[in-house]
């Protein structure tokens, strides 16, 4: 296959980016969007150029790493899939590829198509503890969960952290992220003692981060590489509204 990329290149967070144009040529269409872009690097260094900056690290799909908007959709077009899993098959050969960074003025550039995500790290750090019991380590059934909390509880924790859901949204929401983290330990009773706290500080981080409000568009959803619900913003939503009106419940 040959193509033409459209990249969007910035030095960094403070100089205004734009877009540049490189041809890929001889691209095997089994290989992976990261791996057609390898080779491209390859061809920019061989001929003295800088090449273009972009996250990665697992490959596989499940380290939330790779972050790139493919022609207008964070992750590319096809669902449920994330861009290192993503093969140069689904695209035509001649085709132009616009790409591009997260989008949100919580992800500032750190330069080209990388993003710094550590707004994400410190929402989770604000979700704070699980009370367990250390020691010796429990039989595996001494906690009895249901199987449809335990199923709900898998799909929630099946969120990688990408920041697609945050790069989708008008708002640059990261509700989905949030909500998906509040209920993959507010699910199982393990994490329930802390549910308050935990829902409580995280939205509030989310909100110091400058991540915008969720006005139900789902477009999160569409994009998410591992296909969680917005179920579980109305779960988190509810969890809130529980907090706000213990008046007895001490916040911080
Ligand atoms: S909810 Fe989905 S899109 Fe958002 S961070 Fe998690 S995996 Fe990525
Ligand atoms: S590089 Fe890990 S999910 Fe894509």
């Amino acid at each position: 296959m040959n193509l033409k990329l459209r990249v969007w290149r910035q030095k960094n967070a403070s100089t205004p980016g734009r877009f540049a144009d490189y041809p890929a040529a001889n691209i095997s269409p089994d290989m992976s969007f990261l791996e057609m872009l390898d080779v491209v690097n390859e061809e920019l260094i061989k001929t003295g150029k800088e090449p273009i900056v972009c996250d990665s690290d697992c490959r596989e799909g499940i380290c939330g790493t790779c972050s790139l908007v493919i022609n207008g959709i964070p992750h590319g077009h096809e669902r449920g899939t994330t861009v290192c899993q993503l093969h140069m098959r689904h695209f035509k050969d001649g085709e132009t590829i616009t790409i591009e960074p997260w989008r949100a003025q919580a992800f500032p550039v750190i330069k080209d198509l990388v993003v710094d995500r550590s707004a994400f790290d410190r929402i989770i750090q604000a979700g704070g503890f699980i009370s367990v019991s250390t020691g010796q380590a429990i039989d595996g059934n001494a906690v009895l969960i249901p199987k449809h909390a335990a199923e709900l509880a898998m799909d929630a924790a099946a969120c990688i952290g990408c920041g697609a859901c945050v790069a989708a949204c008008k708002n640059a929401s990261a509700m989905l992220f949030v909500a998906a983290k509040v209920s993959h330990l507010r699910l199982l009773p393990q994490g329930r003692r802390e549910k308050e706290r935990r829902v409580w500080n995280m939205v509030k981080q989310m909100g110091a981060e400058g991540f915008g409000n969720c006005t139900n568009t789902s477009a999160c959803e569409a994009v998410c590489p591992k296909s969680v619900s917005v179920d579980f913003i109305a779960r988190m939503n509810r969890d809130f509204a529980v907090c706000l009106v213990k008046s007895q419940f001490k916040h911080e």
